[in-house]
């Protein structure tokens, strides 16, 4: 089969030439993994729009071939940052002053310099779990907007490819992200919170090229193609899971530490420990895990209720010697503030309840992080060592 896939993509024709893929050896890599196909072709010269019409006349030559979901179609490039030659013809153009061009973004782009620091941004953090639906974006939203009120400049990069929720979270699922006159994406702003979101860009119907490991170069552009100067921390909010998306979008970005969301329960706890030996694997320095949805209070008789179990992250990161963050209690209002666009920490009436203390709590303990530990002057301290008196 996979002989005839490949004299299939040699006829794909490239719009801006009129030649064939086979013509100008734009192939790269061609491999069929059982069902899964990788195609990889160099797409120097091809515009966005272009690159679109390819890739449609890609999946319609091998649809009677190989189902739309098992088709990976990744692209390289020799030019760096050509992300907006998404706006290539009119790049001619003298360069507007002010933000007028829709922002692009590419998948499939190869990554940029290892561990390079993304300019304006002092810390990175990313935010994950081990599976989906236990908070993690109402967590990062609410961290974000309770560093916010300690008076950090915070942004956010929604990466959770499989369902970007920050625009509905902040309130802004009509925006359009457009880029500046020095061709760099301008993050949406909401309640204070600068932020980029992989929902802005998809479409339901976007699957082949929005899904795989070649995301990771989109990261890469959420990092450094987007105007994020001036920020004290930059949080992003990973898509869930341990395995080869969530670590290829990290492991070429220079992040400065991480957190893992878990809930109480057993299943949540085991998949959040693999999480955390993820980002152990990529050496990424932990700043804690914290356990949400811990407990719910009767909102009629004040009552708590542990409905997926009790203290369970807490007895796990004493295992895993990592560092407990605190518990988000389940509140109806936490999640509808999300739904309607006005996150929880936004409200400034909740504040003597539960929730709003616990991320008061986490957002101290998160920024007190990366502040310089004072010198430890206990037994084992300094003084204590070279006076014979520690361990
Ligand atoms: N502590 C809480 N109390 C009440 N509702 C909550 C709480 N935490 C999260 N939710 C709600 O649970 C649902 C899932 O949360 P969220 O979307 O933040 O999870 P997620 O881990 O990002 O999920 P996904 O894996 O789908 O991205 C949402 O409706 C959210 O509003
Ligand atoms: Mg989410």
């Amino acid at each position: 089969m996979i002989n005839d896939i490949k004299g299939r993509l040699n006829q794909i024709v490239n719009p801006a030439s009129g030649k064939s893929f086979e013509e100008e050896k734009r192939w790269k890599h061609v491999s069929l993994d059982g069902e899964k196909l990788v195609a990889e072709y160099n797409r120097d010269g091809i515009s966005p729009s272009e690159k679109r019409a390819i890739e449609g006349e890609i999946t319609k030559s091998l649809s009677d071939l190989l189902v739309i979901d098992n088709i990976m179609i990744k692209t390289t490039s020799t030019q760096s940052q050509d992300v907006f030659k998404a706006l290539d013809k009119q790049s001619e153009a003298p360069a507007p002053i002010v933000a007028t061009q829709p922002a692009q973004i590419k998948p499939g782009h190869g990554t940029i310099d290892k561990k390079k620091p993304v300019p304006g941004v002092d810390k990175i953090i990313a935010i994950g779990s081990g599976k989906g639906g236990v908070g993690k974006s109402t967590f990062t939203a609410n961290l974000a907007l309770s560093l916010a009120r300690q008076g950090k400049k915070v942004g956010v990069i929604d990466a959770d490819i499989y369902g970007p929720s920050l625009p509905m979270i902040f309130g802004k699922r009509e925006e359009k992200p457009r880029s500046n006159s020095e061709k760099k994406i301008i993050p949406v702003e909401s309640f204070g919170i600068k932020f980029m979101s992989f929902g802005f860009f998809i479409n339901e119907g976007d699957p082949v090229i929005w899904r795989g490991p070649m995301l990771g170069g989109v990261l890469n552009q959420f990092l450094f193609d987007v105007d994020w100067t001036g920020l004290d921390y930059l949080l992003i909010d990973l898509p869930p899971g341990t395995g080869d998306i969530q670590l290829s979008m990290i492991q070429n970005s220079h992040v400065d530490g991480a957190i893992i969301i878990s809930t109480p329960q057993d299943i949540a706890l085991l998949d959040a420990k693999k999480g955390l030996e993820m980002f152990k694997k990529l050496n990424l320095p932990i700043i804690g895990m914290v356990e949400n949805m811990s407990s719910f209070i009767c909102t009629s008789c004040g009552t708590e209720h542990h409905i997926f179990g009790q203290g369970g992250v807490a007895k796990a990161v004493e295992q895993l010697e990592v560092p407990f963050l605190g518990s988000i209690p389940l509140e109806m209002e936490l999640r509808s503030g999300s739904d309607i666009g006005v996150p929880y920490m936004t409200q400034e009436k909740f504040n003597d309840r539960l929730v709003w203390k616990a991320f008061e709590e986490i957002s101290c303990k998160v920024d007190s992080f990366f502040k310089p530990k004072p010198i430890d002057q206990g037994k084992n301290g300094f003084f204590s060592k070279i006076l014979g008196l520690g361990k």
